[in-house]
């Protein structure tokens, strides 16, 4: 079964348009490169990924949004209004979801090197604080109940489980082995559960996993929550939640579409396996929260780019864009296919690769690609770029960073 996820570009007239404008019209009034992310899309997203939970029959699903795959201010006010909450990484990300007007406890905060300013921060906001700390080490935790016991409160924790499976994705975003730095294996988890020492200030109200990201296939999906599951009922201490993490991918190539789980499949496999290896042998309901990234912004939002000149050299043909890769990493960080999309139809192509200003070779969006043969000034779209695409921007090269506009 194919996967064509809805996008909000379409040709008409051979003109690409966005949400329904054109695009040259909107470009015509904002210098590029930029990103541009549609609303109807996120709302879209959200909206499906929520229905589908409830489909499920997911009990009180929590969406705790991965504020890093884009955490454009409007695009994070309008999740809250949809009632999302976020997954946070650092204080900056914490700060700004509740800038966003985000309940702190609708907030989780996951990541390898919490530091203890981060974490006063995040004991002290609101009024009691966020929902949970992931706890990625027993380090951590020991630092977290020392700053909790300072504070005179009691912090919120779960473990994340490093469940030691492999995901099948780019080795860069996979973080479910033991070679990797991520979560606590099962074994150390259970130690830490009994140094009475650790829990003076602290208390344990979930577990939660998350083996990687752009996952298309759902085995290994499965298998983290079989062993979240079988950890969840060793643990005697009835958890408030079980967080299954994010990782669900959506399609940048033709490939991916034939081999993509649905946000309906993914559902499914969660709740199939929740009930199998959970429900079904306990009577506990703990709530279930969700940290999707990719799939809630990814297809929302593009780059919009103006072609600064073509080069050609010996059989080389180069259009050279005045994106680069410090607006949109991901080809050069993981070799990542990205639609390019010219803003005029041709019937008339030719073999091109499409490369930024950036100095560097990786600083490329496609090789032999069949575009137009396009002109200085001329528009072209690089598509999937609302996930991953703004929060990776630097500097490089004293280049600005692209605005984003969301309509
Ligand atoms: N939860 C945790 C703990 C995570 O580390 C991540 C992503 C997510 C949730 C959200 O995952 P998503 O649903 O977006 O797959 N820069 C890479 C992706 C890095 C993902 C890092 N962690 C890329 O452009 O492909």
């Amino acid at each position: 079964m194919k996967n064509i996820l809805p996008t909000p570009l379409q040709y008409k007239k051979n003109k690409l348009t966005f949400d329904g404008l054109f695009l040259d019209k909107i470009a015509k009034v904002r210098p590029t490169p930029f990103y541009l992310y549609s609303k109807k899309s996120l709302d879209f997203y959200y909206k499906s990924f929520t229905s589908n939970a409830l489909k499920h029959k997911i009990p009180s699903p929590l969406i705790c949004y991965a504020v890093k795959a884009n955490s454009n201010s409007e695009v994070l006010k309008r999740l809250k209004t949809l009632g999302s909450g976020a997954d946070v990484v650092s204080v900056g990300e914490l700060k700004k979801a509740l800038k966003a007007g985000i309940d702190p406890q609708k907030i989780v905060f996951s990541g390898v090197a919490k530091t203890e300013n981060e974490i006063l921060f995040a004991l002290n906001c609101g009024k009691r604080g966020i929902y949970s700390f992931n706890v990625e080490s027993i380090e951590e935790l020991e630092l977290i109940n020392a700053v909790a016991k300072k504070e005179k409160r009691i912090a919120r924790v779960a473990f994340r489980l490093n469940p030691q499976v492999n995901a099948k994705t780019h080795k860069h975003i996979s973080t479910g082995n033991k070679t990797h730095k991520f979560g606590l294996l099962k074994a150390d988890i259970l130690e830490a559960m009994s140094v009475k020492e650790f829990w003076g200030n602290t208390t344990l109200v979930g577990l939660s996993v998350h083996i990687g990201s752009q996952l298309t296939d759902m085995k290994a999906t499965i298998s983290a929550i079989r062993e979240l599951c079988i950890l969840a009922l060793e643990i005697e201490t009835p958890l408030e939640f079980l967080d299954v993490g994010g990782g669900l991918g959506i399609d940048y190539t033709q490939d991916d579409r034939s081999k993509l789980a649905s946000i309906e499949t993914y559902m499914k496999a969660v709740s199939e396996s929740l009930e199998k290896y959970y429900f079904s042998k306990n009577n506990h309901v703990p709530r279930i929260v969700f940290e999707p990234g990719r799939i809630l912004v990814g297809k929302m939002g593009v780059l919009v780019s103006r072609v600064v000149r073509t080069k050609t050299s010996d059989n080389a043909h180069f259009t050279i864009i005045d994106a680069g890769m410090n607006d949109l990493i991901r080809p050069a960080l993981y070799e990542a296919y990205h639609e390019v999309l010219p803003e005029t139809k041709s019937k008339k192509l030719i073999k091109t690769d499409i490369v930024g200003p950036i100095c560097e070779t990786a600083d490329c969006f496609g090789t032999q690609r069949s575009m137009p043969l396009l002109q200085s000034g001329d528009l072209v779209v690089i598509d999937n770029a609302g996930a991953y695409g703004h929060t990776m921007a630097s500097r490089y090269n004293e280049r600005e960073i692209a605005a984003e506009y969301f309509i």
